[in-house]
């Protein structure tokens, strides 16, 4: 089965409203690719003027995180139906991030997994490694237990909505980036796992991007791998340039 390309600009805590209208302007303006999908995920402020600015493009829209309950007294948080009604199609669960300084867990990542899918939202489960869970050897021990854990009783109709994003920790925002011989491994192993706990269907249906220090010089060998499936981009998705390099490497 043959999986739809994806580049996903992951823009964490950066750009004011303004500014990210801007950027998803010059995205949307010089894209010059079809074939692929392409997302850019701006902070919950910017996230419903981004998509209002996006409404004739193809560039489709996501939040960075979602809350599992879809309304109540939470206060600071946002929920599954009002990231859909901001115009967001997907959500991020559990990126590194968010588990190293927000305290989330597996039963989190699975919570807010089921919350978006109940708000109708794709979500993309991250999941990586430490670097010295790498020098341990533990890479796959790791894995599995952020996707036994985060995708706890879904059913294969589920997992169809469902994205993986494989982001080792050690690979974010440092400038190192995983050989092409470590994704290929680490995206073979998140699919096989997938096979077993689903069905061969579902795993080569199933969507891994690649996320960890990706820019325009070394997105074409990464995404040459067959088993990765697009990228999740964080520094290298702040400008459209190095943005749009990305998604012309693919
Ligand atoms: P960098 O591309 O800045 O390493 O960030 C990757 C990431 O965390 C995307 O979600």
């Amino acid at each position: 089965m043959s999986r739809k390309l994806m580049i996903a600009g992951n823009w964490k805590l950066h750009l004011t409203v303004e500014e990210a209208v801007s950027l998803a302007g010059g995205i949307a303006s010089g894209l010059a690719r079809e074939d692929l999908d392409v997302l850019v995920i701006p902070g919950f402020l910017a996230l419903e003027p981004v998509a209002l600015s996006l409404s004739s493009s193809p560039v489709l829209v996501g939040g960075q995180n979602i809350f599992w309950e879809d309304q109540g007294a939470f206060t600071g948080e946002v929920s599954g139906p009002q990231l859909k009604a901001a115009g967001a199609r997907y959500a991020l669960v559990g990126h590194s991030e968010r588990r190293q300084y927000f305290g989330e867990t597996e039963k989190t990542c699975n919570l807010r997994l089921n919350a978006a899918l109940r708000a109708g939202l794709r979500p993309i489960l991250c999941v990586g490694e430490t670097q010295s869970e790498r020098e341990a050897d533990q890479t796959e021990g790791v894995l599995e237990s952020q996707l036994a854990g985060g995708l706890a009783g879904l059913q294969a109709g589920q997992m169809e909505l469902v994205t993986i994003a494989y982001e080792p920790v050690w690979a974010i925002g440092t400038g190192l980036t995983a050989t092409e011989e470590q994704a290929a491994q680490a995206h073979a192993y998140l699919r096989g796992w997938i096979e077993a706990r689903f069905d061969k269907g579902v795993a080569n249906s199933t969507r891994i991007l690649y996320g960890g220090s990706v820019n325009p010089a070394n997105a074409a060998g990464l995404l040459n791998q067959p088993e990765v499936d697009g990228a999740l981009v964080g520094g290298a998705s702040l400008k459209a340039d190095s943005f749009l390099g990305i998604i012309q490497a693919a």
